[in-house]
């Protein structure tokens, strides 16, 4: 099939099933001609394997996310390998690592921890721009496979260690805290590009959503943690002030909005 029926083709069938469907249409067969979707204006008359490409379409149709059929995402700066064992990471957490980017070089930070690294975004963009150090965990080890491949993919493996544990079980000692741990409530209608295909540990914790992210207010407590940044559900500050309040933890924690203007996180600093 010729490029440009195959687009119209493609995007004619998306139609109906994503809102930007000549965009999809073409990052999909840009990924099948293993070129960049700026370059297919280049490949007027590259013939189209038409059995190849209604594969991916249909696996789209079927609300696949189009980044675990590309086996790519971008994120901050640069660009991710991704896999169905991890989470795609947000745009959303992206503010999330200029947060600590801010307090890092305020602060003179040196060793950080990530509970949960996922496909290593948080960590890397981190890394990328500071001097840090990270030790990060995961409990699934599908989740560090793909972090390992992209911590290898940027030559990271001096600044970012990983260990399959539960939270920061075997993390040793740091200054600051990082994480996006699961926080929705499982009893949530997630749409079905999500609930279907996003591991169900990144996404799901138990008490509403909010397990992990106590379990994080309490280990400032008990390891006395100087810096965190840690995102959250949009409906779960009252409950983690609450929390927080009830530890008396000796330090200030400030919630930060997204870009939509939903509670998206806090920043706590202890008392100096
Ligand atoms: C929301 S995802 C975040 C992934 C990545 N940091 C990001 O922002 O894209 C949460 C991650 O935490 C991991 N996780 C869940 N429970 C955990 C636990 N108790 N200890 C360590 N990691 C955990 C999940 O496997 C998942 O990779």
């Amino acid at each position: 099939m010729m490029l440009k029926k195959a687009l119209l083709w493609a995007q004619k069938e998306l139609i109906d099933v994503v809102e930007r469907p000549r965009l999809e249409a073409e990052i999909l067969i840009a990924y099948l001609l293993g070129c960049r979707r700026e370059e297919l204006i280049l490949k007027e008359i590259e013939d189209i394997d038409f059995e190849a490409l209604k594969a991916l379409i249909d696996r789209r149709k079927n609300h696949e996310p189009i980044e675990y059929i590309t086996n790519k995402v971008s994120f901050y700066d640069f660009e991710l390998f991704i896999d169905k064992g991890a989470l795609i990471p947000r745009p959303e957490s992206e503010i999330l690592v200029d947060k600590a980017l801010e307090l890092i070089k305020k602060h003179d930070i040196n060793k950080v921890a990530e509970i949960g690294i996922g496909s290593g975004a948080l960590s890397i963009a981190i890394a990328m721009h500071s001097n840090v150090t990270i030790n990060a965990s995961d409990i699934s080890k599908e989740a560090l496979e793909i972090a390992k491949r992209n911590i290898e993919k940027f030559s990271l493996q001096n600044k970012i260690k990983l260990f399959h544990c539960n939270l920061d079980e075997k993390l040793g000692e740091y200054e600051f805290l990082i994480s996006n741990p699961p926080y929705i409530d499982p009893s949530y209608p997630l749409a079905k590009n999500v609930k279907d295909f996003e591991p169900h540990t990144a996404l799901f914790a138990p008490q509403k959503g909010l397990k992990i992210l106590f379990d994080i207010l309490n280990l400032i407590k008990e390891k006395d943690i100087k810096f965190v940044v840690c995102e959250m559900g949009y409906d779960q500050k009252k409950a983690i002030a609450k929390k927080a309040k009830e530890l008396q933890l000796d330090g200030e924690l400030k919630f930060y909005k997204d870009l939509a203007g939903f509670d998206r996180g806090f920043v706590y600093k202890k008392f100096q």
